[in-house]
């Protein structure tokens, strides 16, 4: 286990939030949970890149069913002078996925555009059913009605990097979950 102490930045702009401990124990249970809702099918993870990786990997081995992983990269990115953001996919979804039960394992869930987008790209490929897991939500940012189904965390509008979470690309390497401090 390492504290926030341990990051070596100068100054440290972020404070612990969550930690270690704490994160592993709901992956525990989220594990059990998913494992016992698909007992006897083997769901099709697809991690939304980049935010998803740690939790993934963490997630994955705390299911004790079969499972498949893909994954997906999604981009937010201003168009021109535009209030909204488009959101970009790499990559379409494939036929594969056809009568399936896919979970969509996002970092964080804010506005909720990304969690929508994919799954309106999903949808043309007809699972058998589509769930979201996410290890950090704010459901005071959504912009429409979401039904994530398995969350580990639920937080306000603050802004957290760690356990996969970037701020402008850093951080992602924090083994826990912190607060970035105003400048
Ligand atoms: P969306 O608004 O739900 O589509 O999420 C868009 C993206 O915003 C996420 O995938 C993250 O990359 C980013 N994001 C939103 N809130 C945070 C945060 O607190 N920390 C790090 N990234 C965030
Ligand atoms: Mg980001």
């Amino acid at each position: 286990m390492s504290s926030a102490r341990d990051y070596q930045t100068k100054p440290r702009p972020f404070e612990l939030l969550l930690a270690q401990d704490e994160i592993a124990r709901r992956i525990g249970e989220l594990g059990q949970q998913i494992t016992r809702d698909y007992q006897g099918r083997t769901p099709v993870l697809i991690g939304v890149l980049k935010g998803c990786v740690i939790f993934l990997a963490d997630l994955m081995r705390a299911i004790k069913i079969p499972v498949e992983v893909e994954f997906i990269s999604a981009e937010s990115y201003r168009v021109g002078a535009r209030q909204e953001e488009e959101i970009k996919l790499d990559r379409r979804f494939t036929n594969a996925l056809r009568g399936r039960h896919v979970l969509i394992v996002e970092g964080v869930v804010d506005s909720g555009r990304t969690v929508i987008t994919i799954n309106q790209e999903l949808a043309a490929v007809e699972p058998a059913s589509v769930e979201v897991v996410t290890l950090i939500d704010k459901p005071a940012s959504h912009r429409r009605k979401l039904d994530l189904k398995y969350v580990c965390f639920t937080l306000g509008n603050e802004f957290v990097i760690g356990f996969g979470l970037d701020n402008t690309q850093r951080y992602r390497n924090l083994p826990f979950i912190g607060r970035m401090l105003e400048d």
